[in-house]
């Protein structure tokens, strides 16, 4: 099954800002070598890269040449194929705030007006209105051009929709692509195949029979390289707000009629709405806050979230955040979702664990006494699986119950390479699919319930509780989760 269809790219030019950026050069740039390589780019594609320092395309393809290999992987690397990939990259010194800073794009994409004409804002968000307003007013943006965001949209609903209003000033929304890199996925991607591919999930898939579903996403890198900016954003507009509540309603939502972008989109934004308000002592008494202190990890110790240079030493933004949420809606009354997110904790581990019912009247006994009920375990990371946890007999003369896992690993199944999630999302960005990206109004309304749980934050004083770098965070989040008498899935 094609989610998105894999129609020839017409001829492009992909405009990226701050090219020489870690984002460019970690992913983006990888991830159109590989598209490259696989030859889905059309011939007459070409990547014009920007930035502040002063170089010319042969300067900066040698430093690709330098900084980007190793995130391509020596396996995947072909000297051939990159040479040629190089060929397609130029690069522009470009001041960004000053209008006539935008003369060398002018020049460069004279007479290809027909072409499909991306521009992508691998930048601070606060250069996104000027990036706006100077490629307008160069005349740059045609019929067949595209601006894609990256994260963070804003640091609430207003700035967010400040952003928005500048945008739309020179953009149509059909033009304008949100980022949230979680939607390039597979994994996420298998969400949508996985429920709305398969008939038999779909009854269950509600709360007769779901019990709760809880969110990890945990990361265990801290925050070094990047404190300045982290100190300023912390966990629950870092993660929360875009990836874990995306994870969310691609889980939650109804079946869309199609998989057009708005018919996607439209049933997303319906579970954004419905998210139960945390506000006041209900956001208190349904989040965790935590941030990591000195700890260790197999290959070491490492310094705590404070020791780090950047960071004030008195700084209370949190490293980690744990939530109970609640979906006002037929079929999710009742069953809690467990979010969690956090840097430095135990292990890269991002999973979707669905916990069904029990069932009703129990016949067997059972080793464990049915104390944990059937599960769906979706990964994304370290590896990409699906397991469910069923009941088995134990062989054995007598009759006794188990628990057993059916076990669906990705990599065994497809045996290739993982794509970055990037990949797809540039070939849709070219191609014009924006099911894969943030409708304004979805971002808008991610914001609105995450700002008041952020204003009772500030209302109440409520501090981030330590958890030690290497654990599973603070205490506190078990306690959270243990009051609906759970615990979270560490397995
Ligand atoms: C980014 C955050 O959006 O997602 C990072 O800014 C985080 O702080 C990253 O590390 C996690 O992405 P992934 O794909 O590694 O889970």
């Amino acid at each position: 099954m094609n989610l998105i269809s894999n129609e020839a790219l017409l001829p492009f030019d992909f405009i990226l800002f701050g090219g020489t950026g870690d984002l460019s050069i970690r992913k983006l740039i990888p991830s159109l070598y590989f598209r490259h390589s696989e030859k889905q780019l059309p011939e007459d594609g070409r990547i014009i890269a920007t930035g502040r320092t002063a170089m010319d395309s042969i300067g900066f393809r040698q430093s690709l040449d330098v900084q980007v290999r190793e995130h391509i992987g020596e396996q995947d690397f072909d000297q051939l194929t990159w040479d040629s990939f190089l060929q397609r990259i130029h690069y522009y010194p470009v001041d960004v705030t000053d209008p006539a800073g935008y003369q060398p794009l002018v020049d460069a994409l004279a007479g290809r007006e027909e072409h499909v004409r991306v521009f992508y804002l691998s930048v601070a968000p606060n250069l996104f209105t000027p990036i706006a307003r100077g490629v307008h007013e160069a005349g740059l943006i045609t019929e067949h051009s595209r601006v894609a965001l990256e994260k963070p949209l804003g640091r609430d609903r207003q700035s967010a929709e400040e952003i928005n209003d500048s945008l739309s000033a020179v953009f149509d929304e059909g033009q304008i692509y949100r980022i949230d890199h979680y939607l390039g996925k597979e994994t996420v991607q298998n969400l949508l195949a996985l429920r709305f591919g398969n008939a038999f999930f779909e009854p269950l898939w509600r709360s007769e029979r779901i019990s709760d579903i809880q969110i990890t996403v945990a990361e265990s890198l801290g925050v070094e390289g990047r404190g300045a900016f982290y100190d300023q954003t912390g966990a629950l507009r870092e993660m929360v707000q875009n990836h874990m509540l995306q994870l969310m309603v691609i889980l939650a939502m109804e079946p869309p009629v199609s998989i057009d972008p708005d018919a996607v989109r439209d049933e997303k934004i319906k579970v954004l709405r419905a998210l139960k308000p945390l506000k006041g002592i209900e956001a208190i008494e349904n989040s965790v806050r935590g941030q990591y202190r000195a700890g260790a990890f197999s290959n070491g110790p490492v310094p705590g979230y404070l020791d780090n240079e950047d960071i004030p030493n008195d700084s209370t933004t949190e490293t980690f955040v744990a939530l109970r949420a609640e979906i006002a809606s037929w079929r999710w009354e009742g069953v809690p979702f467990f979010l969690r997110t956090g840097k430095r904790m135990e292990s890269k581990t991002t999973e979707i664990v669905i916990n069904f019912k029990k069932v009703p009247h129990s016949i067997f006994p059972t080793a464990d006494g049915f104390s944990t009920p059937n599960q769906l375990i979706i990964r994304l990371q370290p590896e990409e699986s699906i397991r469910m946890r069923i009941y088995v007999k134990a062989w054995g003369d007598d009759i006794q119950l188990q628990p057993v896992y059916l076990n669906l690993d990705f990599n065994d199944v497809f045996q290739k390479r993982r794509m970055i999630a990037y990949e797809r999302l540039l070939l849709d960005l070219i191609r014009g699919n924006q099911t894969l990206f943030m409708r304004r109004d979805e971002v808008a309304a991610a914001w609105a319930w995450i700002d008041p749980i952020r204003a009772a934050w500030e209302q109440y004083q409520y501090t981030p509780k330590n958890y030690t770098a290497g654990t599973w965070g603070p205490g506190a989040a078990n306690a959270l989760i243990s009051k609906d008498g759970l615990r979270w899935n560490e397995d």
